[in-house]
């Protein structure tokens, strides 16, 4: 056998042993699940026009330059999302692909501003997303809704948006921040996520994506978030590191993201591995699948393929999403993972 067939094979068996593994799913934003294929059914059946005629063309045009070049196409693409059997029909759509990539947990972003802001109420897209979450546990899969607020909009729209949410408490985990990040710092959005925080929801936020590790310290200081969502520009502040590293702050990495958005320019020099070894508890992810060609497995597998990541290193990074998932010591994914674990 030739060396290149052998470490192809390594690389798939590897990906095999990371679909075994019980995961976490913690940085999935369900807008950024509309395949090519869905957006066009989508508008088929709603009477929206799309400027573009095929599926071919459409993912022709996911080729960008960075975060503000993705959002653009992004934000288009969900105005075919109409009716809560859309919302709900997506959702399911990555359910089903989430499980079959060994997520056993996923913690799902949703952007209620872009639907809202188009006439479509706060009641079909929660009712909607919360219809096919609630049946997550016919796929294996436990779920949580996080609330994110458009951090290019106003402190006061975010205040707003989540006071229109709070009659569906229940169904949401907990609150986000996401869109354009470069110019528009944390502290816009004190007094929403204050109001998060007396309602008893989980706070999390993007930052170090394409921003520099200052609007990190701020997720952390002027928001308090529990988690940060990306966070890989921590790295250039050692500081920050040992702060992430003492506190034990979760960091959503999403590895084909920054490919496509160019926040790395080859994924050989994703800083990911780094990240492990500085003892960060860092999770992958896929942010936004159809658009940056993956669901979670094929983020372990770029990772896999290019960073060559050892079994101890894949076990680490299984176990750090459970570790940062937002369940209970008692939840059943954790003697599940050790079983799993124990069995490979
Ligand atoms: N919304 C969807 N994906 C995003 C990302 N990667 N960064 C910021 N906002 C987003
Ligand atoms: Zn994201």
């Amino acid at each position: 056998m030739s060396d290149v067939t052998t470490a192809t094979d390594a690389r798939s068996e590897s990906v095999e042993f990371v679909r075994r593994l019980p995961k976490a799913e913690l940085h999935l934003h369900i807008e950024g699940t509309l395949e090519p294929e869905m957006l066009f059914r989508f508008a088929a059946r709603n009477g929206v026009e799309t400027r573009f005629t095929s599926v071919d063309e459409l993912r022709a045009a996911y080729e960008f330059d960075d975060l503000q070049s993705f959002l653009d196409i992004y934000y288009q693409g969900a105005a075919v999302l109409r009716t809560e059997e859309d919302f709900h029909d997506l959702t399911w759509a990555y359910l089903e692909r989430a499980a079959a990539d060994g997520v056993r947990r996923a913690e799902i972003f949703f952007d209620p501003q872009t639907h809202t802001d188009r006439g479509i109420s706060m009641e079909t897209v929660i009712l909607g997303i919360s219809s096919a979450i609630e049946r997550g546990s016919e796929l294996g899969v436990s779920t949580g809704l996080i609330l994110c607020f458009l951090r290019h909009l106003s402190g006061e729209d975010a205040l707003h948006t989540l006071e229109a949410a709070l009659p569906h408490r229940s169904k949401l985990l907990g609150v986000g921040l996401d869109s354009s990040e470069v110019g528009h710092p944390a502290t816009k959005f004190v007094a929403a996520y204050d109001l998060a925080r007396s309602e008893g929801l989980h706070l999390v936020a993007h930052a170090g994506e394409e921003g520099p590790p200052e609007y990190v310290w701020q997720a952390l200081d002027v928001l308090g978030v529990e988690r940060v969502d990306h966070g890989v520009r921590a790295m250039e502040d050692a500081a920050l590191v040992a702060r992430l590293v003492a506190e034990r702050t979760p960091l959503t990495v999403c590895p084909l993201s920054n490919l496509r958005l160019r926040v790395v320019d080859d994924m050989a020099e994703h800083p990911l591995p780094r990240m492990l070894e500085a003892g960060l508890v860092v999770t992958v992810n896929s942010d936004d699948p159809a658009y940056f060609g993956g669901y979670i497995g094929a983020n372990f597998g770029a990772m896999i393929e290019s960073c060559e990541l050892s079994r101890d290193e894949l076990v680490t990074l299984a176990r750090n999403s459970i570790e940062a998932a937002f369940i209970t010591g008692d939840d059943p994914l954790f003697s599940d993972f050790d079983a799993a674990v124990e069995a490979l």
